[in-house]
């Protein structure tokens, strides 16, 4: 009976964390307290090999038409996954139209993109810079079929796709390539900056008053500081209204105007992910604030406000080596 008993758990303990047969069962870092694992696709299950494989693609411009451009290149973790650019063109020079969002706690989400976009998983973003064509990011549209074969011809990630994805022999595909990308990207964790350690400063402390009290947390909620929702926030005012501007510059042919409505980021590493905004357009934080809150910051002392969200930055999430470049060569014998 008891033996019974731990089977059926230890089944389900299995299934519940998407491990696989004779692969070690995925576990997530240790979380704050309040912080429950987060939920994954039923059918993108983590395991270790499936992240191995993902940060290897992130890092590999292999994945863009000419293999000028990784994922990486846009998101770089020392600016917390974000490029340090108002915008960043993409593979055949198309002018990018939205300022990089920097990547933290992702696994948290379910609606991406600055815009009500309709995409709600990692799986489904990840096709975008590959294949979208408004803009050209990574210009694999009309190419794909050359990827999944440049992957495929590779014994080292022949390999590496057989341990990650072990039910399916054929090896790379685009589904898989964006399965194991969000398995990376789910990986992504950031609870260690001074705000979550109760390590603020008496001005962040200040700040982080203020930030309550100005009514910023309304839609900066959430252990992530962001609601996930689209907001009217005036901040299409740039130009862009009009519809004769995006992203600062004239909107090319074909492109419609821009909604008027942004998601909130998440303000995790935020003094890491400037210029700020939805186009890049604001070259600083107090800049950013000041275009789409100014009616609450009557009476707020500006630098404790920003002393509040420096205290958002965690040093070890932008260091932190797994989430880095692979080591060079292949990690497993290819024989
Ligand atoms: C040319 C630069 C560029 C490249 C290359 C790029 N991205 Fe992005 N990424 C962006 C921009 C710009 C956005 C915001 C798009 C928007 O809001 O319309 C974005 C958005 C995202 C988001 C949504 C984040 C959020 O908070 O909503 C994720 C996740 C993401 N990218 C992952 C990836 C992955 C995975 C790759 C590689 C397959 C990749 N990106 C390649 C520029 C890039
Ligand atoms: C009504 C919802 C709402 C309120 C209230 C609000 N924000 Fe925002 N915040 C947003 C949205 C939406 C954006 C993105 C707008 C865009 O890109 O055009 C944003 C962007 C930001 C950014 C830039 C982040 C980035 O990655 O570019 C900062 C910093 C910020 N908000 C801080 C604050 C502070 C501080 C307050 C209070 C004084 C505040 N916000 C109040 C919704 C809100």
């Amino acid at each position: 009976m008891r033996a019974g008993i731990a089977a059926i758990v230890g089944i389900t303990w299995v299934l519940a964390t998407g491990g696989v047969a004779g692969q070690p069962s995925w576990r997530w870092p240790h979380l704050p307290a309040g912080i429950a694992a987060p939920t994954v696709p039923i059918d993108n299950g983590m395991n270790a090999a499936k992240v191995a494989l993902g940060r290897r693609l992130f890092y590999d411009r292999a994945l863009s038409r000419d293999g000028s451009m990784a994922c990486a290149d846009c998101h770089q973790q020392s600016h917390g996954f974000s490029d340090g650019q108002p915008t960043h063109v993409g593979v055949t020079g198309d002018m990018g139209v939205r300022n990089v969002p920097g990547l933290t706690n992702l696994a948290w989400r379910s609606g991406f993109t600055w815009t009500e976009a309709g995409i709600t998983s990692l799986e489904a973003q990840a096709m975008v810079p590959m294949t979208g064509t408004k803009p050209v990011e990574m210009g694999m549209a009309g190419y794909e079929a050359q990827l999944t074969q440049r992957l495929n011809a590779d014994p080292c990630y022949r390999l590496l796709f057989l341990r990650a994805f072990p039910k399916a022999p054929d090896g790379a595909n685009y589904v898989r390539v964006t399965q194991a990308l969000g398995a990376f990207q789910r990986t992504m964790i950031s609870f260690g900056s001074p705000h979550d350690r109760g390590m603020l400063t008496p001005l962040a402390q200040k700040g982080a008053a203020q930030f309550a009290a100005a009514g910023c947390a309304t839609c900066h909620s959430g252990p992530d500081l962001t609601d996930g929702q689209v907001h009217y926030v005036g901040t299409a005012a740039l130009g862009e209204a009009d519809g004769s501007l995006y992203g600062g510059k004239p909107l090319p042919p074909g492109f419609e105007p821009p909604p008027e409505q942004f998601r909130t980021p998440s303000l995790r590493n935020v003094a890491m992910t400037g210029p700020w905004l939805h186009d890049g357009q604001s070259p600083s934080m107090d800049a950013a604030i000041r275009r789409h809150a100014a009616a609450q910051l009557a009476g707020v002392d500006m630098s404790a406000l920003l002393a509040f969200l420096d205290s958002l930055t965690d040093p070890d999430f932008l260091t932190n080596k797994d989430l880095g470049p692979p080591p060079a060569g292949c990690p497993v014998n290819v024989g």
